[in-house]
């Protein structure tokens, strides 16, 4: 566990992070211990990195972490929207935490992220739960201090909306959760708008970090012992754009790769409209680039991308997956499918299965398409019924695990570099790491190895693990 925080550039936040510890120092007097904190995290990479400036905020005001929300004195829920039961499950799991309210009266209940960028949801939140004291959407961490101090002297519960914070506060306090891995958000927001997609409306508009912050937050990040450095945005090839400053993304890449350190950089997401043959030789030029690719395809009918507003086509996406896999034939690809879009017919579902079986990922991850409130998808006509969402789910999901299974066979034999994460979540005697190609591999060795690169060779497969022995 690493427990670095930063100071705050922000003055404003700095102030109310002093007034939070004013609270927490007299509620500490009182119940003879320190306040505790509780933070949740659902959804994507980008809410893991979300949650470790919060976490680091709340240190900084004088919580300690708990893993227990039972005995927290400030719970902190960061919540996701890109699809329904998601949400669903987070409001039944803040729900419970009434009880926890009223047992513990000083408790506060904060929720941000995605699900509270949406209008109807902070509503629901307002009129349907009382004992939720403050919420804030994304990209507002910085005004969090400020509505927690304002609410612990009694001020009334509140409820912020995405315009409240349109610029990129740096130095953030961040209490991260592994020493070893590490994400860097080097912008935020979106602008894509693809139609089934919520993240544009509740993320705001694309904003870039300057490299130098980036740069400089990864050197420290190196120094600290970190050896796999994942790179986040929700479109990283438009990097750059529309900013003050004059540097894409592949230029980016190329300026962190070339620090001195043993680490390895991963990046995500890459938009294919917007991924280059300047990113992609960048990706083959540099060692510190780790070798794989996120190129969400969504679907391998033209109709369908089209309805979504992807901006591309089956073969433009092919073409560009073609010039990757000439210069990088070892790397792995992986990709983002959605079933049951509205209108997808068994052809245009047919079509994904054949872009499968073209592209040969590593893996996918796949979605049932779920309409989301405000977006142009949840309006169109053509919606797909439940049991035909899931029948062809389940055939994706078959298609993909057979070629998974291959590619892993593919690997039998060969001695792979492993980031060692420690004892096996499934298996208390073996260990568990990542290759740079984050395939998951387990093997039998000494936990002191955690957080180091360890050669594996590997023994056995399976379709999302590989099982491996230490290269004598
Ligand atoms: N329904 C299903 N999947 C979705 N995604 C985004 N919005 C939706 C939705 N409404 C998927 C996309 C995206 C991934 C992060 O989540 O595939 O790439
Ligand atoms: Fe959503 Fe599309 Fe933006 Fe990705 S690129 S966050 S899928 S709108």
């Amino acid at each position: 566990m690493s427990h670095k925080v930063y100071l705050p550039a922000d003055a404003g936040m700095i102030e109310y992070i002093g007034a939070v510890r004013g609270f927490t120092a007299e509620l500490e007097k009182r119940k003879g211990s320190a306040p505790r904190v509780f933070v949740q995290t659902f959804g994507c990479q980008q809410n893991e990195a979300d949650s470790e400036r919060l976490a680091g905020t709340a240190v900084a005001m004088g919580y300690l972490l708990t893993d227990d929300p039972q005995f927290a004195d400030l719970i902190i829920v960061n919540t996701c929207a890109v699809r329904e039961h998601a949400e669903k499950r987070t409001l039944s799991i803040i729900g419970q935490y009434k009880h926890i309210k009223e047992k513990n009266p000083d408790l506060v209940i904060a929720v941000c992220g995605c699900m509270v960028g949406q209008a109807h949801r902070r509503d629901e939140l307002k009129m349907r739960y009382p004992y939720v004291d403050i919420t804030f959407p994304p990209g507002t961490i910085q005004i969090f201090p400020k509505m927690l101090a304002e609410r612990l002297a009694g001020g009334r519960r509140s409820f912020a909306v995405p315009e409240e914070c349109p610029e990129i506060v740096e130095e953030i306090p961040v209490h991260r959760e592994s020493s070893y891995r590490a994400w860097v958000s080097v912008m935020y927001g979106c602008n894509n708008f693809c139609t089934y997609c919520i993240v544009p409306y509740v993320r705001g508009r694309e904003r870039s970090r300057r490299p130098e912050a980036i740069e400089k937050e990864v050197l420290e990040l190196i120094k600290s012992g970190a050896r796999d450095i994942t790179l986040l945005g929700q479109n990283v090839n438009s990097y750059g754009k529309n900013s003050e400053f004059d540097c894409s993304f592949a230029e980016l890449l190329d300026r962190l790769a070339c620090l001195e350190g043993d680490f390895k950089l991963h990046f995500m997401t890459s938009h294919p409209k917007d991924a280059t043959r300047e990113l992609i030789d960048v990706i083959a030029k540099r060692d510190k680039v780790a070798k794989q690719l996120h190129l969400p395809l969504q679907s391998g009918s033209d109709r369908i991308l089209s309805a979504m507003n992807r901006h591309y086509t089956l073969e433009q996406y092919m073409g560009k997956l073609d010039y990757f896999r000439e210069k990088l034939p070892d790397a792995s690809v992986t990709s983002d499918i959605i079933v049951g879009f509205p209108g997808e017919t068994e052809e245009d579902f047919e079509a994904t299965l054949e872009a499968l079986r073209r592209a040969r990922y590593d893996r996918i991850f796949s979605f049932i398409y779920s309409p989301r409130k405000g977006t142009p998808a949840a309006e169109m006509d053509g919606q797909i019924p439940d049991d035909v969402k899931n029948e062809r789910f389940s055939r994706l999901v078959a298609l993909q695990n057979e070629i998974s299974l291959e590619k892993n066979q593919a690997l039998l034999g060969k001695a792979l570099r492993v980031l060692c994460d420690g004892v096996s979540k499934n298996d208390p005697d073996m260990l568990e790491g990542r290759t740079e190609q984050d395939k998951i591999v387990i093997f039998k060795g000494d936990a002191a190895m955690t957080g180091q690169f360890v050669e594996i060779v590997v023994t056995r497969v399976e379709t999302f693990n590989l099982y491996g022995e230490i290269k004598k």
